[in-house]
């Protein structure tokens, strides 16, 4: 039987002043940033759903590519990592959204062990709640039980069964926004709470390659319909509309470099003239006046490649052994299962 719960906490949406206090923060740092969280209100979701569909954006179907091949063979791995016993595995997944990838592993899952608990964690309420009503309708034999959290922020919402075994989710390569540090934090914070021997499943996007130019790179974040740069340039419409900024949109570009160094992806937006913007003061946080050279740019986001000794170097850090990494046939994506040590 199947049935969905959303936890009776109050909704975790970012407020006005959250908003204040990040562009305060980083509007009047040198080099000035914001954060990439800010993305994500309402048009800005939408954007992004655009986005995982855009030819150039190869990252979501190769991903999707790689688990209709491989889901069954995932879920043995992930049931069978300690060979004493095959506990049935229960699957929880960070920022999960709208999950429409995670179907197939579930579908897998309720092949190998006739049903599965799923439960979701999202910011977004009614993200899970499309994400619960597609995988009720489309897949008999898993149960739902969203829990609207930020787990960046908070300990994970994790319902433990007994004698299961948690496979956590954190794919679509999203650990990729995370700088090296943060990255270690948030997958340690995960490994401490669960279980030895309970799995993770990590989605990363792979670092320049044979297959994969930079050029590729570029175009995944800067593409032809400019939908990316809508999206980037949607976080200037945000503080207009929150906080009473008067950004002048058509004066800001939308900018895409890679970083080698760093092994990422950068966003931008670009001042396209001199400009002074203001920011009308709020309860918590003072009037800002904010002055652009030309060329000057707020950097927005980063989205960072990985190399499989990266991958690996991330989960030990985090205390996760490696065990099995499944690929495309171009090696642009990599799916990693790694058991918690
Ligand atoms: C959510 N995250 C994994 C996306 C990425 O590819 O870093 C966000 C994104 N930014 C621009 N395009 C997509």
């Amino acid at each position: 039987m199947s049935s969905s719960t959303v936890a009776a906490e109050p909704l975790l949406t970012a407020t006005s002043e959250a908003v204040a206090r990040e562009a305060q923060a980083g509007l009047t740092a040198n080099p000035k940033t914001l954060s990439p969280w800010l993305f994500y209100d309402e048009a800005g979701s939408r954007l992004f759903e655009q986005i995982t569909q855009l030819p150039e954006y190869y990252l979501t179907r190769t991903e999707r590519g790689i688990f209709t091949t491989y889901a069954d063979d995932i879920i043995r791995h992930a049931a069978a990592s300690d060979l004493a016993s095959s506990p049935a595995l229960t699957l929880i997944e960070l920022g999960a959204g709208t999950a429409t990838k995670t179907g197939i592993l579930l579908a897998a899952a309720v092949r190998q062990q006739g049903s599965i608990v799923y439960q979701p964690v999202d910011v977004s309420e009614s993200a899970l709640a499309e994400a619960s009503e597609n995988i009720l309708a489309n897949i008999p034999g898993v149960t739902v039980r969203c829990q609207v959290a930020d787990y960046t922020r908070e300990p994970l919402p994790l319902d433990r069964l007994p004698n299961t075994r948690t496979l956590a989710l954190y794919i679509g390569s999203s650990i990729g926004n995370f700088s090296p540090t943060d990255a270690v934090d948030v997958l340690s914070n995960l490994r401490d709470q669960l279980q030895p021997g309970d799995v993770l499943l990590l989605g990363t996007d792979l670092a320049p390659g044979p297959h994969k130019t930079t050029a590729d790179l570029l175009a995944a974040y800067d593409d032809a319909s400019g939908t990316t740069a809508a999206f980037n340039l949607n976080v200037l419409t945000r503080l207009n509309r929150d906080l009473g900024a008067n950004f002048n949109i058509a004066a800001f570009g939308h900018k895409a470099i890679w970083n080698p160094t760093e092994s990422r992806i950068e966003m931008h937006l670009e001042s396209l003239r001199p400009q002074t913007v203001t920011i009308p003061a709020t309860a918590t946080t003072p009037k800002l006046t904010l002055h652009f050279r030309q060329g000057e740019t707020i950097h927005t986001e980063n989205s960072h490649k990985f190399s499989p000794a990266a991958i690996s170097s991330l989960l030990s850090q985090s205390r996760f052994a490696t065990s099995q990494t499944w690929h495309d046939p171009n090696h642009l994506f990599a799916v990693t299962l790694a058991t918690a040590l």
